[in-house]
């Protein structure tokens, strides 16, 4: 992302947040419990959702401009968080060492979600969980989707790589993780190309 991106990303996403995103952080990430890792943390929106039964938390943020954003909320916030520049496809830990992974609106971004859901498995305990929050592809054969396609590789230029087309819930399954929670909504006051989201938990077994 460009300096200009990383400054302009809470101002852009506001209208979204008040609207739905903030509720749906607030609700998924609020019961989480012992060794967190989130993965591509942006500013640091979710920061505020943690709860006091969360022993470690762990922000991964490749991006320096975000990074340096993070970090000033962080420090704000009275420190206690790891802060790392590792990208989600090569975690730095050994296997099994967090309860849940957390992944809000990242999977459209990275280059190759297979090889991050592979690291996400990796690093959970069995077990653990992976809680996510993501736009994704709307329906097969739906005007929308004829416009998702259109539109994504000049979104993709715009938005730092951000594909509007994936179909991450199948993804998720794909890499072993058992969905037990998947809701369906539109982000709402969201450009319609990135309002098709889903949200939930999987489970490593
Ligand atoms: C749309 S922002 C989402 C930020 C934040 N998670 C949120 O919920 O608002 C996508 C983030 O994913 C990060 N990202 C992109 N590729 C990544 C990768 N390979 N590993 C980890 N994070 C990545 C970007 O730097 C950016 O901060």
């Amino acid at each position: 992302m460009s300096r200009f991106q990383a400054l302009i990303y809470d101002r852009f996403m506001r209208q979204s947040e008040e609207a739905c995103l903030r509720a749906w952080r607030a609700e998924l990430l609020s019961p989480l419990t012992g060794d967190v890792l989130e993965i591509g943390a942006g500013t640091g929106v979710n920061l505020e959702h943690y709860g006091t039964n969360v022993t470690r938390l762990v922000l991964t943020e490749p991006d320096r401009h975000m990074r340096r954003r993070l970090v000033d909320r962080v420090e704000v916030g009275g420190g206690g968080v790891e802060v790392l520049g590792a990208p989600a496809h090569t975690l730095p830990f050994p296997d099994g060492s967090f309860d849940a992974l957390v992944s809000t609106l990242v999977l459209c971004s990275v280059a190759d979600p297979a090889a991050v859901l592979a690291e996400t498995r990796r690093v959970l305990r069995p077990g653990g969980r992976l809680v996510f929050i993501e736009h994704v592809a709307a329906e097969e054969g739906s005007s929308r989707h004829r416009w998702q396609r259109r539109l994504e590789p000049v979104w993709k230029l715009l938005a730092d790589g951000c594909h509007v087309t994936r179909r991450t819930d199948l993804a998720i399954a794909r890499a072993g993780l058992d969905i037990e929670t998947l809701e369906r909504e539109s982000v709402r006051k969201a450009l319609p190309i990135v309002r098709p989201s889903i949200r939930g938990v999987a489970r490593r077994a």
